[in-house]
């Protein structure tokens, strides 16, 4: 049992290693000196070996509390519930600035404890902690997950492999500062002598998504408005031409610098786009301008070098960052300290830290994202609502959806708890989002008299930005905040068809025009939007995300389910190829489906341009 409970744990240096000191069991993660290895492991490989025993959540009783507990809840309205003021205020918490209520949740201060009580015994607090401490909770990839140590502050030590990881991590921040001053203040030129004001950014997935949602927060926020005043930052990320086009319109390569963001560096889309801004550059300038005006971002250094780019000009992270959680490294930090400076992204570097600490130390019963991840597992494993709608008030936040969206559904759409068993549960929530008020013109409807799809609110007190008309401030913000404290009581409290009668609604309408309510939703209020908030709210999120994958008893750090579809479209590629030079059609020989091979012909009907 505890061969096999430590066996996703350890690497193969590692398992002779253990092996040695304790013969029952591999390493797992945990360092320790010789002397104290085999107390250490028994107890480490103990608790494993327990986990294993019940490696299904829902095996436990605190899980077959809560499903018990879905009847006494689904009696329950949230409008009767809402006028129970100690209820309020017991779903209310506060930390460092972010307010979070989730007094309109479909729950009583039974649910909350139930779920503290599934956290406790999911034994969140220890793999919180396991995180942090940097043992390899990514077990099918036998890797730590550290982005956590990306934002810890300069002095702070954080073991991986046997090392402090954190002098490394400012070493790169150091020379993403050096090299972003450089170019900001023109001493780094181009390869005809002019300072590089553009950028592009070019990556997909994990390497774009965030980074462009802190772009957009940031980009009409005053003083980072004011720090990249002359300089224009773009992303690439399809492959399709289309999105080549779009990014490099208008672009003066003789003032613009690549950044190429690729954790693996082999990530079809983003090579091949690499390959077309060399090709734009040195058509332009010449070969030898690629020196000055593309830098690259990676894990594989080697990589890097091998596509002819000079290392100096490559900035690196780690296999302890995931794709999907590598916003704070140089994926996020170098492109958006070209345009913002590096002072603004160290302001979020802080923010996310604050909130790391917050997950870190807090009880869970006061954990804002303990407590959202434990909601989430709630609504979508209990409740069964598959789907969670993003609906930040703040136009700025436009790509929060589209970055939460990969963060979760990446992190958590699994079917296999962490020993390879097959889930009896649904994990992983549909995400998807808009900002408000226009999403209240577009799908809200559906939330409001359709499908039951919780909701998560987030609002800012101050505008970023407030428009003024002939000396008079325009109240736009206000209008807008208005909407969000509007729409969850509407969620919540609905309208019945008595008090459409008594408003004299005709009879043939009153259907049409009854509001159920009852639909659950939470809202997060900020101060503000800066880079520190902004900092606050992404580990909000991404620690909610990893809360639901440790209760469910997850990988939330590893996407298996990306790979087959990469491998088809090779063979897809493959056979496209070699009917294009042979021009013959592709038949039941080639390996597809009849359905596949006819879409191709389709399309191999056509010349391409
Ligand atoms: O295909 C999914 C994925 O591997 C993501 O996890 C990742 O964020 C993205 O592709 C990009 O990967 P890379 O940074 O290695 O190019």
């Amino acid at each position: 049992e505890l061969r096999l409970c430590v066996q996703a744990f350890g690497s193969d240096d590692d398992e002779e290693r253990s092996t040695k000191a304790h013969p029952t069991a591999r390493y797992c993660g945990e360092q320790c000196s010789h002397a104290d290895w085999r107390a250490s492991h028994r107890r480490v490989c103990a608790e494993l070996a327990a986990e294993r025993h019940m490696s299904l959540i829902s095996d436990i009783p605190q899980w077959k509390a809560l499903a018990d507990h879905v009847a006494a809840v689904k009696e329950t309205h949230l409008k009767d519930l809402l006028q129970d003021d100690a209820r309020t205020e017991a779903m209310i918490r506060e930390e460092g600035g972010v307010y979070l209520d989730f007094c309109r949740q479909n729950a009583t201060p039974e649910t909350l404890k139930l779920l503290l009580d599934l956290g406790e015994a999911a034994g969140l607090k220890g793999k919180i902690e396991a995180m942090f401490a940097g043992q390899r909770i990514n077990a099918t990839e036998g890797r730590a997950v550290l982005h956590t140590a990306l934002r810890a502050p300069r002095g702070a030590d954080v073991q991986e492999g046997g090392r402090n990881v954190v002098p490394e991590v400012w070493e790169v921040l150091d020379k993403i500062s050096a090299f972003t001053e450089r170019v900001r203040s023109g001493e780094w030129k181009g390869a005809t002598g002019k300072p590089l004001t553009n950028v592009v950014s070019i990556g997909i997935g994990g390497s774009a998504l965030g980074p462009l949602f802190v772009h957009t927060a940031l980009s009409t926020e005053p003083d980072a408005m004011a720090a990249a005043s002359g300089r224009r930052l773009s992303f690439l990320a399809n492959v399709d031409p289309v999105d080549t086009v779009r990014a490099l319109h208008g672009l003066d390569a003789e003032t613009t610098l690549v950044v190429i963001v690729s954790k693996t560096f082999t990530t079809a889309e983003t090579m091949l786009n690499a390959r077309t801004a060399r090709a734009w550059l040195t058509e332009r300038l010449g070969a030898d301008a690629v020196a000055k005006h593309m830098v690259a971002v990676s894990t594989n250094l080697k990589a890097v070098a091998d596509f002819g780019l000079d290392p100096a000009n490559a900035f690196g992270f780690w296999d302890w960052v995931g794709g999907r959680f590598s916003v704070s490294s140089a994926v996020g930090v170098l492109p958006l300290s070209l345009h913002y400076g590096f002072p603004v992204m160290e302001r979020f570097l802080q923010g996310m830290h604050a909130m790391d600490t917050h997950y870190r130390s807090a009880p869970l019963a006061d954990n804002l994202p303990a407590l959202l991840g434990l909601l989430n597992v709630w609504n979508s494993t209990f409740l069964g609502h598959a789907t969670t709608a993003l609906l930040p008030y703040q136009q700025a936040l436009q790509h929060f959806a589209p970055h939460i969206q990969q963060l979760s559904m990446e992190s958590n759409g699994k079917g296999v708890a962490l020993d390879g068993t097959p889930l009896p549960f649904e994990t992983g929530e549909i995400d998807f989002g808009e900002p408000g008020t226009n999403g209240q013109h577009s799908f809200y409807q559906l939330i409001h008299q359709g499908r039951v799809i919780p909701a998560e609110f987030i609002g800012v007190v101050r505008s970023q930005q407030e428009v003024y008309l002939q000396g008079e401030k325009v109240s736009s913000h206000e209008e807008l905040m208005c909407n969000f404290f509007a729409q969850p009581d509407a969620l919540a409290c609905g309208k019945d068809a008595e008090t459409l009668r008594a408003e004299g609604v005709p009879d043939q309408l009153v259907t049409h025009k009854t509001f159920s309510g009852n639909r659950p939703s939470l809202s997060i209020l900020l101060p503000e939007l800066n880079a520190y908030t902004l900092g606050q709210l992404l580990s909000l999120y991404e620690h909610r995300v990893a809360t639901s994958g440790f209760v469910w008893g997850i990988n939330s750090f590893d996407q298996w389910g990306v790979e087959l579809g990469k491998v088809l479209a090779n063979k897809v590629r493959g056979k496209v190829a070699e009917a294009r030079a042979t021009g013959r059609p592709l038949g039941a020989d080639d390996g597809f489906c009849s359905s596949t091979s006819r879409l191709l012909n389709r399309f191999l009907e056509s010349k391409p341009q």
